[in-house]
């Protein structure tokens, strides 16, 4: 298993994995649109492994563009991150948002049938779990969706489902990460979110880097122990390691599995928000909004599986999450762009 191909390769997690595997040995293929990334952090990436990646420009519904791709390397497993991820214009676009990414796996998977490459590992989301009504939630919990977002990842993973029922030669691991933050720490690649970030930690390292005057804490009367959410933080770079873990299970396993990723433990905001300042020694300020609507109380893994099956547990700290976020944030300002 040496060429590795990575559909969004250029994006935050895409690119993290990618340094991963060339530090690893793997050779690299990123194909991706660069609807929601920049070419740079792959320019990066090799310079901080000191390897090549092979960087295809192109989209996964564009089946002539990947079976090139297929044909002229050999291919032997694909991470699969080309995806649209904001919940809201998940919701303004719905349309837009299954052609992409429901759309645009089904023909990655038929591309990789015609060319009898049968391993895959899925980028799936703790967001398949709807609100759970327990936690720390395990894979065998419940699933539901509540934004098409959500609902792509589910109708994705039925569909992977239904493709290993139907042909019981494929291996196909379906990673359900909790919530990715955090950089690589040489502060080199990092989360560049387009506009208003959604996410809590782009938006605090915003503040706290004084593009955005002060963070809206979402919500502080939820049934936790300060009142505002809990989440299940890992660093991306513990991310990245889980998904060579998962391509080395995959050369001796078919079939399909649903993994967490996440670290175990949940952080309040306002905890995520005191690390953050405590650590790096900046102000943050805030305010206390509405809740957000559609948002959950509380959501962290039980990340049991990915031990036994994988033999991968998140090693990073809230503290390691917080300074590599910043760090990131201090060193690109205006991320992979000039001026932004
Ligand atoms: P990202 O937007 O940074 O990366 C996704 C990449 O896919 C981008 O580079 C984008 O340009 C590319 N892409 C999108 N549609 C494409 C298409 N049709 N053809 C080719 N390339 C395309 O997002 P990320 O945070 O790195 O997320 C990677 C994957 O993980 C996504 O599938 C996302 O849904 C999933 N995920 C992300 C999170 C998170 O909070 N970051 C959490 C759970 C799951
Ligand atoms: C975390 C906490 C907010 C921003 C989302 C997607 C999910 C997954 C990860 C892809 C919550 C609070 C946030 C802010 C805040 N993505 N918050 N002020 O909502 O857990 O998950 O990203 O699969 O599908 O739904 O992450 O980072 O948006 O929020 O108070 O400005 O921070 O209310 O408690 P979330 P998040």
């Amino acid at each position: 298993m040496n060429y590795i191909l990575l559909t969004g390769g250029a994006g935050y997690i895409g690119s993290h994995t990618a340094l991963a595997l060339l530090r690893a040995g793997y050779q690299v293929i990123s194909f991706d649109n660069y609807s929601n990334s920049s070419a740079t952090a792959l320019k990066r990436v090799e310079k901080l492994a000191g390897g090549n990646i092979i960087c295809l420009s192109g989209d996964i519904r564009d089946e002539a563009a990947l079976s090139a791709v297929f044909r002229q390397y050999p291919v032997a497993a694909v991470i699969h991150f080309a995806g649209l991820k904001a919940v809201g214009e998940s919701t303004e676009q719905p349309l837009h948002y299954y052609d992409n990414n429901v759309g645009g796996t089904i023909t990655l998977c038929r591309v990789m049938r015609e060319f009898n490459v049968k391993k895959l590992v899925f980028s799936s989301s703790a967001t398949v779990y709807g609100d759970a009504k327990t936690v720390p939630i395990d894979e065998t919990a419940p699933r539901s969706a509540t934004n098409p977002y959500g609902q792509s990842k589910l109708m994705i993973e039925h569909i992977l489902a239904d493709l290993v029922n139907a042909e019981p030669d494929w291996g196909i691991t379906l990673l359900r990460y909790f919530n990715p933050v955090g950089a690589d720490s040489s502060g080199q690649i990092g989360e560049d979110p387009n506009g208003i970030p959604n996410n809590l930690m782009p938006f605090i390292s915003q503040v706290a880097v004084g593009k955005r005057d002060k963070l809206n804490i979402f919500g502080n009367d939820y049934p936790t122990a300060d009142g505002t959410g809990v989440r299940d933080y890992i660093h991306v770079v513990d991310l990245a390691a889980g998904h060579l873990k998962a391509l080395q299970y995959l050369e001796n396993h078919q079939g399909i599995e649903a993994i967490n990723l996440g670290t175990g433990t949940g952080y309040s905001v306002l905890e995520m928000v005191n690390a953050f300042v405590r650590v790096n020694q900046v102000e943050v300020p805030y305010q206390i909004a509405p809740r957000r609507p559609g948002d959950i109380a509380s959501c962290f893994a039980r990340p049991d599986k990915a031990l036994k099956l994988l033999g991968w547990q998140a090693e990073k700290t809230l503290a390691d999450m917080v300074r590599d976020s910043w760090h990131w944030q201090r060193q690109n300002p205006n991320g992979y762009a000039e001026n932004k």
